[in-house]
């Protein structure tokens, strides 16, 4: 009944060229999925190539990021505005590299995941804890502080259609993954949350995605688990073979 959704982050990687060469390849090897939502999330300057090379396709188009206000002096940002505009249908919001480097707080996340609801984008907000978080046993502190703050003041309506990422941040791109094990108890606790915090029929309806060096190799186990609906891919988005595979997970290669 929860439609998977997997998603890949470019991050700061490809060109137009690049990111052209990459969705042209990407939209062929994947043009017979229709069980999977798959969304791809080019860096800002090749938004409006991709998005015109999507057109009509089974792939949609996210943003990596966005300021909460319409327009103005906010030099550099990038508004909810412009990326509907541009025809993106989501936004990741919170990621761990903005919470790291950039200053992104749970505050900051709430703020832009209500902007995007506001402007009818699709927020898929980050969370997850750090290694010495984990390694210290308060991965549900950190987990539970990140949701319940970054979803304050949200409506039903407007959970249903969030999408929240668990990423442990030890396992970003260090080739670590979570095991499925690992994964469903925290996307377990998550969906339990969302009972507390909204309702248990919404909680049941809300996607929520696992990241964090998934590969074509570990997918699979991890869509097994019960409350893993999808997957947010960084380094394996970034070629249309492995990227596909990580798409067609169900199907036997
Ligand atoms: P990797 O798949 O490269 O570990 O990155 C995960 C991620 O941060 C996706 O947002």
């Amino acid at each position: 009944m929860r439609k998977p959704i997997i998603a890949g982050n470019w991050k700061m990687n490809k060109t137009i060229g690049e990111a052209l060469e990459l969705v042209n390849s990407l939209k062929e090897l994947v043009a017979d999925v229709t069980d999977v939502e798959i969304v791809v999330a080019p860096p800002f300057t090749a938004l409006q190539a991709v998005g015109e090379a999507i057109k009509g396709t089974n792939i949609k188009l996210a943003a990596q990021d966005m300021f909460w206000e319409e327009s103005g002096a906010y030099t550099g940002e990038i508004s909810p505005l412009m990326l509907k505009d541009v025809g993106c249908q989501y936004v990741i919001i919170g990621h761990s590299e903005r919470r790291g480097y950039f200053g992104e707080t749970n505050e900051t996340v709430n703020r832009k995941v209500k902007a995007a609801h506001k402007h009818g984008l699709k927020p898929i907000m980050c969370v997850g804890e750090k290694l010495e978080e984990r390694e210290s046993g308060v991965t549900k502190e950190v987990v539970k502080d990140h949701v319940v703050n970054g979803l304050k003041g949200l409506s039903e309506e407007e959970m249903l259609n969030t999408v929240i990422a668990y990423e442990p941040v030890w396992a970003i791109g260090t080739g670590r993954t979570a095991t499925p094990q690992q994964a469903q108890e925290v996307h377990q606790f998550i969906r339990e949350l969302l009972g507390e915090i909204f309702s248990k029929e919404v909680a049941e309806q809300v996607r929520i995605q696992y990241g964090g060096s998934i590969k074509p190799e570990n997918i699979a186990g991890l869509m097994a688990q019960p409350d893993i609906d999808g997957g947010l891919v960084g380094g394996a988005s970034l070629k249309a073979d492995s990227f596909a595979k990580i798409v067609k997970f169900g199907r036997s290669r």
